[in-house]
């Protein structure tokens, strides 16, 4: 090759380099130990005196003009792969974020926690027992003699003739009075029963209470009432009003049945509480003698009111649902609409 075209190829060679490597080889094939410009400079023996230092001058002015030429690429390939990585790694701020499908809270959950909330606020514990309870917890120390039709074999799930799947959430009631030997309680009780009923649009083999316990000195029906109006108007609204019906219960006397004020048609009379402008949600009464000595009290000396609440019940009056298997399907259709509600 000649000497006056190397430069001229060099520079072609390195303006078409499209990387940092390419860019490398053709500086080894150009300026390397072995390359190009060092195969002229070894050549500088065989040449005379005079022309020597001419020559080597050339050599050297054309090995510094690819030098520096190589060394601009260089920078430019360098900011090109700079900006490429900036590229690849920016972020768009105003792209709109990622939508997260966040669960909701179950409606059955939300009634039990508006409850719970309403009751620790008015100082009660909250108290659990076991699903699977003895007979003596679920009826016996409650005053369910043995012949009564509560325990009939329709309505019970035995599991054997002591061990059932409670029926209600009462038996935690006595296991709470017989925790507290004979001191002042003030419980609610949430948790699943069963019944060996058959599903249907208003019965389901499995639903959910939150049973109520007080017991003090001096304790009466009118602290129940009270109570219970609270639970009304936190549930239905401010405005509802309820009314005690008299009823019967093994472990209550007197025993009340409990009408909240129609929601719907503010007691005017509608559907919805077949045109009585009340509707039935819930029993309750003052405990049993029976019950208050059965489990370690002093009907002399203390005494109280229990109260049972169906939370299903409350959930379909409260938005209007008509058949309670939709709360047990997980049709998210159903459930989403229960969002944002608490
Ligand atoms: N345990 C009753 C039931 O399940 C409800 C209730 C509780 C009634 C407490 C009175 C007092 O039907």
């Amino acid at each position: 090759m000649e000497l006056e075209n190397v430069e001229k190829l060099a520079s072609e060679e390195i303006d078409s380099c499209e990387d940092l490597d390419s860019l490398n080889e053709t500086r080894v094939k150009y300026l390397g130990k072995k390359g190009l410009i060092q195969g002229f400079m070894s050549k500088m023996k065989d040449l005379s005196n005079e022309e020597r230092p001419k020559f080597g001058a050339l050599v050297n002015k054309i090995k510094q003009a690819i030098d520096e030429k190589i060394r601009d690429a260089q920078e430019k390939l360098e900011q090109k792969r700079i900006n490429k990585k900036l590229e690849s790694e920016a972020i768009d701020v105003t792209l709109p974020g990622y939508k997260f499908n966040i669960g909701v809270i179950h409606p059955l959950m939300q009634t039990i926690e508006e409850i719970e909330d309403l009751f620790i606020g008015m100082g009660y514990e909250i108290a659990e027992g076991p699903e699977v309870e003895e007979d003596l917890y679920n009826f016996e120390l409650l005053n369910l003699p043995k012949d009564h039709p509560a325990r009939d074999m329709q309505d019970t799930f035995y599991i054997n003739p002591n061990v059932l799947l409670r029926t209600h959430t009462s038996p935690v009631q006595a296991r709470t009075m017989l925790a507290k030997k004979g001191k002042p309680i003030k419980v609610i009780c949430p948790g699943k029963v069963y019944r060996r009923d058959d599903d249907d649009a208003t019965h389901s083999h499995q639903f959910m209470q939150v049973e109520g316990l007080v017991l003090g000195k001096d304790i009466s029906l009118s602290d129940l009432k009270g109570t219970l109006l609270e639970v009304a108007k936190k549930v239905f609204g401010n405005e509802r009003d309820i009314r005690l019906r008299p009823s019967f219960f093994p472990f209550t006397e007197p025993s009340v049945e409990v009408d909240v004020s129609c929601f719907k048609c503010n007691g005017k009379g509608c559907p919805i509480c077949k045109n009585s402008g009340w509707i039935e949600v819930l029993g309750a009464g003052m405990v049993n003698n029976n019950v208050l000595k059965m489990n370690g009290y002093n009907p002399d000396e203390i005494q109280g009111f229990a109260f049972g609440i169906g939370v299903e019940r409350f959930t379909m009056l409260k938005y209007g649902i008509e058949d309670i298997r939709n709360f047990y399907m997980n049709d998210t259709k159903f459930l989403n609409q229960f969002k944002g509600v608490k």
